[in-house]
């Protein structure tokens, strides 16, 4: 017998229908045949048959209720069930199409129409394997694509931060600190994933604004005098203003914009106040202000990290966020979290 040929299982409780079934369909099918429903699943698995024959004239309930097995079991609900009956009434047809049927038919011996059903079914159930696996095939693509694009955009904003980092000497490696240091701070407060990666990627960027400062007040030694500091003060909404042209699925640009914004409105640019500011923002700026506490800067030596947890803390629920302060201190008092200089 050719493998070539479609595996059908023939149920039937009636001997002589079953031979009869057997003469008509065995030269274009290869055929297994029970005579019991309850070893019909089990034979299912194990053929993965291109078709089911259910030829009844005895057990009517047993052979519905098995259809409907069939139909519930993720490993054969995608095989057509034909039901071939004599005696099945109006109300056993109904009750066989709703237990999953594929098709019915009266008579056996009809069998032109018999193997016509049958190919149309086998047909389907082929075109429907087939447009799974396209479909599997087309996500597996758009998997692979998503994350060449991703490594693409992590590049490219690295290349970015290495640009504005290469103006600024001083603050070399800021923004992957402060990145990293928020990124683990959302972690534990919970934050879903999407909230997760804007913090990341805005934690990359959160100074891309400094690109438009000029080095001298970047790199001046000592503090900056009013003026200077109102120009230093402009770099949230330039960089926010240069990310709102990049499609993201995150809200980068509005992060950034936010990223010195301080509950009691004493932050800049907009004097935003706690409910106005985004907790993406809110996490970013106690990493940000721990990070920049702790490190040195032209104008002043490292604060150290002790100093900075004095700092967020003396200002908890005033300036920064009580949760990201009470989690960012846990980090540093009990998980010994390191910035990687
Ligand atoms: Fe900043």
């Amino acid at each position: 017998m050719s493998e070539q040929k479609p595996y059908v299982i023939i149920c039937s409780d009636l001997p002589e229908t079953m031979d009869q079934l057997t003469l008509s369909l065995s030269r274009d099918y290869h055929l297994f045949c029970i005579n019991r429903t309850d070893v019909l699943i089990e034979t299912a698995v194990q053929k993965k048959p291109e078709i089911i024959l259910i030829n009844v004239i005895f057990n009517k309930a047993d052979s519905i209720a098995c259809c409907a097995q069939l139909s519930g079991n993720v490993n054969t609900a995608d095989i057509p069930v034909i039901f071939i009956s004599e005696v099945f009434d109006q109300s056993d047809t109904l009750a066989a199409f709703q237990a999953g049927a594929a098709d019915f038919m009266k008579y056996a011996y009809h069998e032109q129409e018999l193997k016509a059903r049958m190919e149309n079914h086998i047909h389907i159930k082929q075109s429907r394997e087939k447009l799974v696996h396209k479909h599997q095939e087309l996500n597996a693509t758009m998997t692979k694509e998503n994350e060449r694009l991703q490594n693409l955009m992590i590049a490219t904003i690295r290349a970015i931060v290495q640009t504005v980092e290469s103006r600024d000497p001083y603050t070399s490696g800021h923004q992957q600190r402060v990145s990293d240091l928020a990124t683990e701070i959302a972690m534990r407060m919970g934050l879903d994933h999407s909230q997760k990666m804007s913090i990341k990627y805005a934690g990359l960027l959160h100074d891309i604004g400094k690109l438009r400062v000029p080095e001298a007040i970047l790199n001046r030694p000592g503090k900056l005098l009013d003026m200077e500091f109102d120009v230093l003060k402009v770099h949230p909404k330039i960089g926010s203003d240069i990310l709102e042209t990049v499609p993201s699925p995150w809200p980068l640009a509005r992060i950034v914009l936010e990223h010195h914004e301080r509950l009691d409105g004493s932050g800049y640019p907009n004097g935003l106040t706690d409910n106005e500011i985004l907790i993406e923002s809110k996490v970013l700026a106690v990493a940000d202000v721990m990070e920049a506490m702790s490190s040195h800067r032209p104008y002043r030596p490292s604060q150290g990290v002790d100093l900075a947890l004095k700092e967020i803390n003396s200002q908890k629920g005033l300036l920064y966020d009580t949760n990201a302060v009470d989690i960012c201190t846990q980090l540093f008092n009990q998980h010994d979290y390191k910035f990687g200089w």
